[in-house]
């Protein structure tokens, strides 16, 4: 028995390792950073990401031609190479829309092959002159069929046009990404996302997996603004990232989004302050939203009791009848941890200019050291991107996180050995560990 395994053990490892080298896989770590925000272009720490995404461009409601604002062009224009000082490899990307930019104007210019056509063009033609290596859209939603279906047509056609750029120009092809909803639908199964034009035409999706509770549109009880998971609801980022999955997207096409700021309530009664606890509207002035930083000094100036709850991987604090339920180090480490077990391309977070002293863009990036190409690990990470998800085994080891259990188990799903054979290479465990 070991005389058969051990060589298809190795034999596996080596296919598939070169498999992983020649698809020449990348990782992102991602960051939006927005004008309005505040916080200096010149500030952010670029060596904790490997894409940041500049927002936002918009669309002309007339001509469907990509602008950036005159108030924006000169931060914009030198966005790039101010992020390059410090990380000369970091990539960077011009996102267009936003959760503020009119939706009738993306569904309209999506509509007709004219109007995709001056979106495209016009979208290029800015991130070339603005020395983007790519472009995100962020249209907030595409709400129903026709919509999704046009969304569709919009990414073939701009990814033809990407390349056809590229290859007069003879430069590097721009990336192309998308945000989307959390769900590869919109709330509704007839209202499905084109996961093949996606998978055929974007490098990757940014999955928004947060505002899944706020006080504006869920005053009544508190709630984990961003559970990775959520008993009893389909609102969490582990449902949203294996709805994708389940619609046949490739989990190495998806890129977790995290938060950097919380939302507010105001409690019912001060003695009862857990997650879903009775509420009545938001706790703090403006939306109710509140950035890591700000989190942090509320935290210490008014003393307030932090909880961490690992069921449903979410932070929150209260103080008298404050509440603030947000991602802290604890919860954005779970979730790298999560988004490397599932195989996903990497994470992004909403923004960094919410981030504290680059406490939670650090901690991220220490989670997601995994990911690097220079070791063993992440080496037998991307073999994972590789293998469908068909095997028990293997996603008990993914939701424990257990890494050398992860190995054994992608090598013995890789390999389609039984569960006897499976049951003695999962000794190796022991000797691995
Ligand atoms: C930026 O992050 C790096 C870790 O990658 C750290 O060594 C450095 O101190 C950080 N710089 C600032 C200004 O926080
Ligand atoms: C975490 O939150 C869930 C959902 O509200 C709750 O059932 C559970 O008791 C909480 N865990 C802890 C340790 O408080
Ligand atoms: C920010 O972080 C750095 C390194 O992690 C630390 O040396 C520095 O004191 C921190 N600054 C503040 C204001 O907390």
């Amino acid at each position: 028995m070991e005389l058969k395994i051990i060589p298809l053990f190795f034999s596996t490892l080596l296919v598939l390792f070169q498999v992983s080298f020649s698809t020449g896989q990348t990782v992102v770590k991602g960051g939006y950073w927005f004008p309005g925000s505040g916080f200096a272009i010149s500030g952010i720490n670029s060596t904790l990401f490997t894409h940041l995404f500049c927002a936002f461009a918009d669309v002309n409601s007339q001509t469907y031609q990509v602008t950036i604002s005159s108030s924006n062009q000169a931060q914009f224009q030198t966005f790039t190479s101010t992020v390059q000082q410090k990380n000369p490899s970091v990539k960077t990307l011009l996102s267009i829309g936003g959760g503020g930019s009119d939706v009738t104007t993306f569904a309209s210019m999506a509509s007709q092959s004219s109007s995709r056509k001056s979106f495209i063009d016009s979208s290029i033609k800015l991130a070339r002159s603005n020395n983007f290596h790519g472009l995100d859209l962020d249209w907030e939603y595409p709400s129903d069929s026709t919509q999704m279906n046009n969304f569709g047509t919009l990414l073939t056609e701009w990814r033809t046009a990407v390349a056809a750029e590229a290859k007069s120009s003879g430069k590097t092809p721009l990336l192309l990404s998308a945000a989307v909803l959390y769900l590869s639908y919109y709330y509704s199964s007839s209202v499905t996302y084109p996961t093949q034009a996606i998978s055929n035409n974007l490098d990757w999706i940014n999955l928004m997996a947060y505002d899944f509770y706020g006080p504006g549109w869920s005053p009544s009880s508190t709630g984990p603004p961003a559970a990775l998971y959520n008993p009893g609801s389909q609102q969490s980022g582990d449902n949203g990232v294996k709805s994708w999955i389940q619609a046949g997207l490739s989990a190495k096409k998806l890129v977790l989004g995290l938060p950097f700021y919380g939302w507010s309530w105001r409690l019912t009664n001060a003695n009862n302050h857990g997650l879903f606890a009775p509420a009545n509207g938001q706790g703090l002035a403006g939306d109710g939203s509140i950035g890591y930083n700000q989190i942090k000094q509320y935290i210490t100036q008014n003393g307030a009791t932090k909880v961490f709850n690992a069921t449903v991987v979410t932070d929150y604090c209260y103080s008298g009848t404050t509440w603030i339920g947000y991602d802290d180090t604890q919860s954005i480490s779970t979730k790298v941890a999560y988004a490397k077990g599932k195989g996903l391309l990497g994470y992004f977070a909403w923004h960094v200019g919410a981030d504290d002293n680059w406490t939670l863009s650090t901690k991220e990036a220490r989670a997601g050291t995994i990911y690097e190409t220079t070791t063993t690990h992440s080496f037998l990470w991307l073999l994972s991107f590789t293998i469908p998800p068909d095997s028990d085994l293997l996603s008990a080891c993914e939701d424990r996180h257990v890494e050398t259990l992860d190995l054994v188990g992608l090598l013995m799903r890789a390999a389609r050995l039984t569960a006897s054979q499976q049951m003695h290479i999962g000794g190796l465990k022991f000797w691995l560990d």
